[in-house]
């Protein structure tokens, strides 16, 4: 199999090669070479050129046994199928696809060579009709119907630009006639290129059998050329997912705003509100609540749990578990089993024991957290002196009181307490109370004294005469 895709996608104006911007956190040609992966198409070839070293990394990624094929000068999809198949098997069939359709499917071009083998074909050409053909080459039919010729946009006349019927882009080909029909094409078109489309006037002039196989679902060709398309294919890749998600039993409220990696699991009984995005390769268990307006990224959700309109990244979050609204989990964070992480929290590389809360306004960074503890309002755990970071240990059954302010290194004991609005710096032992903050003094009659005539000094004097 031949996947052509040195282009240099001008159209994008991008700095990254056209075949590496993502739909649905994959490459473009990450999507096509996962349905072509399915198929048993023989050893891979990969025509590469505009942007090689980055596409060659995400090749070696991807599919590090496919041979890297470089056209160090663009000359057309003939000229790139020339060099792909320079020291390939000589005989027997090859797919050829593009590099910039990632909507393919596999059983598409499964259909598509089942359609070669019982028409006995030399080349078959995968075509479909679009309710606008603008920039494709036209399939040009005989008078019974069988395949011409393909004729692209811009050398087409005006009859030509009618016909609505286009070239996929992808073909099967056996090898032995391709090879002599490529030796044949030449470049008098108006890109002076080698177009690869060209092979099939040439087989049909020496009188071999040529056939087509027209997809059903014309946004499985659709090309990516520019940022609208972009944009276009990837709403029809969501919804592609979200239609698969709904029919395998997760509620999505508003389909056309949620968006989901291909790479994402997520269970039955799943129920999504609008404004979600889960990528990378995060995973949600049965009867989770997302949403609305949450972003997870590589986050293990468990079941029951609840994330509203909250941001998570590689994070793991227990089954029944209660996350935000507003919380904010980075990299490392560990919650279990129902735990509450409320609104305003902000944890890092933490975890948090079974049943433990941190409900509002607070920074957990560098902690460990036993079971049953609350973290009261405010809470910082200071984690950071501004050279290293340093660890927080925090036991079972402690409370930490509001705004206190825990100096890492530093160590809450089992059942401990600390008093609201301390700072603590030293270890509390288990079941202590831990108490760090200046004594009160009430300095009588200052208002009165010092803020004479005010509104304050006024409230206090009439407290005062109602005495
Ligand atoms: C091509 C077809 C057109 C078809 C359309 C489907 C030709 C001449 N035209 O047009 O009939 O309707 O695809 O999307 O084949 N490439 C190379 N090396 C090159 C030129 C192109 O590797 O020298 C690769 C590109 O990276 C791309 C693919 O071949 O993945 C198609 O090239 P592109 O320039 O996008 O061709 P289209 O104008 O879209
Ligand atoms: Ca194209």
């Amino acid at each position: 199999m031949i996947v052509l895709a040195a282009g240099d996608g001008k159209r994008m104006k991008s700095s990254t090669p056209k075949v590496l911007h993502q739909i649905a956190g994959r490459s473009i040609l990450a999507h096509v070479l996962s349905a072509t992966s399915k198929l048993e198409a023989g050893e891979l070839r990969v025509v590469i050129g505009a942007g090689k070293e980055l596409v060659s990394e995400e090749l070696k990624e991807i599919t590090p046994k496919a041979k890297q094929i470089i056209q160090e000068v663009r000359g057309g999809t003939g000229h790139a199928t020339r060099l792909a198949l320079e020291g390939a098997a000589s005989k027997g069939r090859v797919l050829i696809c593009a590099g910039d359709t990632p909507l393919l499917t596999s059983a598409t071009l499964s259909s598509l060579i089942e359609v070669h083998e019982s028409a006995g074909a030399i080349a078959t050409v995968l075509t479909t009709e679009l309710p606008d053909p603008f920039g494709y080459g036209r399939i040009l039919r005989d008078s019974t119907g069988e395949l011409d010729s393909i004729v692209e946009e811009r050398d087409a006349s005006e009859a030509v630009k009618e016909i609505p019927e286009i070239n996929s882009g992808v073909y099967l080909f056996e090898i032995e006639a391709l090879n002599k029909a490529l030796g044949k094409i030449g470049k008098s078109n108006s890109q002076g290129e080698e177009y690869l489309t060209d092979v099939i006037a040439i087989l049909k002039a020496e009188g071999v059998k040529v056939a087509t196989h027209q997809a059903e679902d014309f946004t499985e060709i659709l090309g990516i050329n520019d940022r609208a398309q972009l944009s276009d294919v990837s709403a029809m890749m969501r919804d592609r997912i979200n239609d698969a998600l709904m029919r395998s039993g997760v509620t999505i409220e508003d389909p056309a705003s949620v968006w989901i990696d291909v790479s994402v699991e997520i269970d039955a009984d799943v129920h999504i509100e609008p404004g979600v995005a889960i990528k990378g390769g995060s995973k949600i268990q049965t009867g989770a609540k997302l949403g609305p307006r949450t972003t997870l990224i590589d986050c293990e959700v468990g079941a029951g749990a609840s994330v509203i309109e909250s941001h998570c990244e590689s994070s793991k979050i227990g089954a029944r578990a209660k996350v935000g609204p507003y919380a904010h989990l980075r990299g490392g964070t560990v919650l279990a089993d129902e735990v509450k992480v409320g609104s305003f929290v902000e944890m890092k590389n933490s975890t948090l024991g079974e049943g433990s809360k941190v409900p509002h306004l607070s920074y957990v960074g560098d902690a460990k957290i036993g079971r049953e503890s609350n973290i009261g309002a405010a809470t910082i755990f200071v984690n950071y002196d501004g050279v290293s970071k340093h660890e927080t240990k925090v036991g079972d059954h402690v409370r930490i009181g509001s705004d206190s302010m825990l100096i890492a290194p530093v160590e809450i004991g089992d059942g401990a307490y600390t008093a609201a609005g301390s700072i603590i710096n030293e270890d509390v032992p288990p079941g202590a109370l831990g108490i760090a903050r200046a004594r009160q003094v009430n300095i009588l009659g200052w208002v009165l004294k010092k803020r004479k005539g005010t509104k304050s000094a006024e409230a206090a004097e009439k407290k005062e005469g109602s005495k």
